[in-house]
């Protein structure tokens, strides 16, 4: 549904990204993920046909974002990082004026306003004036600017920014709704939120994507470690698992008084590993009180890969 190749953008001397590439199929909610200056806005911009690339092609339902921004208008609702309300309306008749201003028939925008209302929990406030309304119920209002028109395709850039707690839970639950029904992007600097609610997580650094993949691959697909606890003597244990092939470190914690030792051997590959270290330790006649894996977490794995390059 999204098709996003090789894109770059430079600002004058700036490279804001650079040679972006991802895609999105339908009904599926792609996270965006990437500290402040990262390049989402800027992507997120090209799709919504607000300006060109420099150089690099991005297609929505098949329609080329630039050379055909009418028809990847007509089917895509866009909630900008700053949501444009006009405070002084009240909230229907200013979802009314969106509508007239997207187009949608004189005819229609009654019905169809009411049906965003109902969608983004809105309907009680719509006689409200914007201003007075909380900033959770604003972030609504953009998101009912943005379904307005029914489109296909969802962009939200940064939905929850400046919410408190429980706004933020009913926000992501209004669009965590939409999986399924609606294509969406979903740009965030927080991590948990987009593994929360995302099926696969974009992360981009420095204007370039580091790693496109489900949260559970991301968080699979590095080093994890075993811990183990043994009773018997530190030194001798120690060295003898790290002999086993496949070790990295070994960090170890040993209660004189119990004479048992606690392990955390860090591996490249954790699932050949425990084989060997189980063996190893039960042959040398240790008992082996305890033996699990941690996986590394996706913050872990986040952190690790946007670092990496500074
Ligand atoms: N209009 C612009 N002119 C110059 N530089 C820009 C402009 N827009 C964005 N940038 C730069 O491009 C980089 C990416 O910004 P942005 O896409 O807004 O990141 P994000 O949304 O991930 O925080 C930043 O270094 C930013 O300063
Ligand atoms: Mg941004």
């Amino acid at each position: 549904m999204i098709e996003v190749k090789n894109l770059t953008k430079q600002f004058g001397p700036i490279t804001a990204i650079r040679d972006v590439s991802f895609h999105v199929k339908k009904g599926e909610i792609l996270g965006f993920l990437g500290p402040n200056g990262a390049g989402k806005t800027t992507t997120i911009r090209i799709l919504t046909g607000l300006f060109p690339a420099t150089s690099g092609s991005a297609h929505v339902a098949g329609f080329d974002v630039f050379d055909e921004s009418i028809e990847v208008r007509r089917r895509l609702g866009y909630l900008p990082e700053n949501v444009p309300v006009y405070n002084e309306m009240p909230v229907t008749a200013y979802l009314k004026f969106a509508a007239s201003i997207k187009g949608i028939a004189a005819r229609n925008i009654t019905k169809e306003v009411a049906k965003v209302l109902d969608q983004c929990g809105l309907t009680q406030v719509g006689n409200r004036i914007i201003a007075n309304l909380s900033k959770g119920f604003r972030q609504r209002i953009g998101i009912a600017q943005a379904m307005l028109f029914d489109p296909q395709v969802l962009i939200l850039d940064e939905p929850t920014i400046g919410l408190d707690p429980k706004q933020v839970t009913e926000i992501r639950k209004l669009i965590m709704g939409f999986a399924g029904e609606k294509t969406v992007i979903l740009s965030s600097h927080i991590l948990p939120e987009v593994s929360m609610m995302c099926g696969r997580v974009a992360i981009i650094n420095n204007g370039h994507i580091v790693a496109v993949d489900t949260p559970e691959r991301l968080a699979g697909r590095r080093a994890s470690k075993v811990f183990l606890e043994i009773k018997g003597p530190e030194a001798e244990i120690t060295s003898r698992l790290g002999t086993i092939p496949g070790v990295r470190s070994i960090y170890s914690e040993f209660d004189q008084e119990t004479g048992i030792g606690r392990y955390t051997v860090e591996t490249p590959e954790e699932t050949k590993i425990r084989d060997s270290l189980s063996r190893s330790v039960v042959t040398a006649g240790w008992p082996l009180l305890e033996m699990r894996t941690i996986r590394p977490t996706l913050e872990d794995i986040f952190l690790r890969l946007v670092t990496r390059e500074r």
